[in-house]
């Protein structure tokens, strides 16, 4: 059992363990500032790497509470950072008024309390990890009904996460994981794409990046 498969936004373990398998070696700290169940400490403690996971509400003792915008962490001792963040307001995560999932992307102020909170995230990420390694964000985008509007307000998170994550890494890949979730076969959200006539998005991003500070020194 990796992480807790009824935490509400969990992410799935074979993302993450196909993340550490190519960018992570036996012993690597890995590091995930939004654990959530705890799927990062589990599946890096059973490749045999060590890991250290913060939430703002953790969840188990082995998580430790920290807001991701300031890790209690050095510069620079993660060998691998993945976060899986809120993806504006779906789901409720905690009553803490810092959790960024109170945040909406697609809000009046045009979800820029959510973005400024992420670009912190991201650039504590590449604060606390080693040169030359990796990190990886999984993310999607977001759709809100709006009536009168085919498909409703769309907010492009992943895109925009993107665009955050080249500031500061050298692009390495972007992955489309494909849900496959037959939740979106059933009555109302297929139901719903016919009547609205939009799509049925079906997957989210892994977003991938290098932290290489001395090519960046030198431009
Ligand atoms: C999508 S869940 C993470 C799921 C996790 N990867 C797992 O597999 O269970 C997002 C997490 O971000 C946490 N969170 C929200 N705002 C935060 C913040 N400012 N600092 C740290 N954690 C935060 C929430 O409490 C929630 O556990």
């Amino acid at each position: 059992m990796q992480g807790d498969k009824d935490y509400v936004g969990a992410t799935p373990s074979w993302v993450i363990w196909q993340l550490l398998t190519r960018y992570t070696r036996a012993n690597d700290l890995v590091v995930d500032p939004m654990c959530g169940s705890g799927t990062t400490i589990d599946v890096a403690r059973d490749l045999g790497r060590r890991a250290l996971g913060y939430d703002l509400a953790p969840s188990r003792p082995d998580i430790f509470r920290a807001d991701a915008r300031r890790l209690p962490l050095e510069d620079g001792v993660a060998d691998f950072v993945f976060v899986d963040p809120p993806y504006s307001t779906h789901v409720r995560y905690s009553d803490d008024p810092a959790c960024i999932g109170r945040l909406d992307a697609g809000g009046d102020d045009d979800g820029r309390a959510y973005f400024d909170a992420m670009d912190a995230v991201i650039g504590e990420m590449h604060r606390v990890l080693r040169d030359r390694r990796y990190a990886a964000i999984f993310v999607s985008d977001s759709f809100r009904k709006q009536r009168g509007r085919p498909g409703g307000r769309f907010m492009p998170i992943g895109f925009e996460l993107f665009a955050m994550l080249r500031t500061r890494f050298k692009p390495v890949d972007v992955i489309c994981v494909a849900r496959h979730n037959r939740k979106l076969d059933r009555g109302n959200f297929r139901k719903a794409a016919e009547e609205g006539n939009f799509f049925l998005r079906g997957f989210n991003y892994l977003l991938i990046g290098k932290k290489e500070s001395a090519a960046r020194d030198q431009s």
